[in-house]
């Protein structure tokens, strides 16, 4: 009798089990984001037309777990309109978004503002830190609003910090760090909640090439231990780092392109690790 090859082999319900994904971390359904009213009235976020009434049919996207998105796109093509929805910084015009299962769109400001806090990270291009406010002080901050207690809460910023090298730093304030590692200071303050996501809205756009590659490898490592990562960037570079590359134009989403499989390290980490010889993976290297 011919055998089946595994391929063909119908699966146990055990095995269809073991290889199901857990949903979509971000599913969006015909999103629109509008500014003004008639003729004046800006669609930040549009989608396609509908061809029967030429309404536009909103931005409709699923981000799975794991996976590292970097969204690009020419200045005004609705890429920070996107981005605040999908931090659930601001709302949208029509559609749905549902966040980790959850419809933010049912949700009131206190509840939104907890989402916030426990489930996504925030990494801005021009840092957003606290004047005046030491290192460690910024990353206690979200630890602080989530009401963790201050020796928990030093301990983890400590270990966040040392995360983004940076362990030597925690007692210097914002003037007293360069640019990179004031970033590495907000990418610190991001994950110390430990969120499902990351987002991040040009986080690089105010770095020189060096300081880039040192917070584009902190992300890609923070991505391949099961962090989501949308990321917004102008910077094919920087794009490289992403799994999938979405590029919206007028508001629409006109290509999106998958670099890496979503589990695992991403393209320039995987190539990287790939290149060493086996004995600095085997801990060879000092
Ligand atoms: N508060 C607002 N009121 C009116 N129009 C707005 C507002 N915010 C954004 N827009 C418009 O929406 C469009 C998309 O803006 P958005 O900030 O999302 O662009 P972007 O892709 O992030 O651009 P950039 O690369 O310059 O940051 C632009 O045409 C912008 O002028
Ligand atoms: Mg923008």
């Amino acid at each position: 009798m011919a055998r089946r090859s595994r391929a063909q082999a119908p699966a146990s319900p055990e095995a269809e089990a073991a290889q199901q994904v857990p949903p979509p971390v971000i599913q969006v359904r015909h999103l629109t984001k509008s500014y003004g009213h008639g003729d004046a009235t800006v669609h930040a976020l549009r989608g396609p037309d509908d061809p029967q009434t030429g309404q536009p049919l909103g931005v409709s996207l699923d981000i799975e777990q794991g996976d590292f998105v970097a969204v690009m796109g020419s200045s005004g093509s609705g890429k920070s309109t996107l981005m605040n929805i999908l931090g659930c910084l601001d709302i949208p015009t029509k559609g749905r978004y549902l966040l980790d299962g959850t419809d933010v769109g049912h949700l009131d400001e206190t509840q939104l503002s907890l989402v916030r806090n426990r489930k996504i990270g925030f990494i801005f291009q021009s840092f957003n830190l606290v004047p005046r406010t030491t290192a460690l002080a910024q990353v206690e901050l979200p630890l602080a609003y989530a009401g963790v207690r201050a020796a928990e809460r030093r301990k983890r910023a400590l270990a966040a910090l040392a995360l983004v090298g940076l362990s030597g730093r925690a007692d210097h304030k914002p003037n007293q760090l360069s640019g990179g590692q004031q970033q590495r200071v907000a990418v610190a303050r991001a994950l110390v909640t430990a969120p499902a996501m990351l987002l991040a809205d040009e986080p690089t756009g105010n770095l020189d090439s060096r300081s880039t590659e040192e917070v584009l490898t902190i992300i890609d490592g923070l991505n391949t231990t099961g962090r989501t990562v949308v990321l917004i960037t102008h910077e094919d570079e920087v794009a490289e780092h992403a799994k999938r590359v979405i590029r919206l134009v007028d508001g629409q989403i006109i290509s999106d392109v998958r670099q890496g499989p979503v589990v695992g390290p991403p393209p320039v980490l995987a190539r990287q690790l790939a290149a060493q010889p086996a004995a600095a993976l085997i801990g060879g290297r000092p």
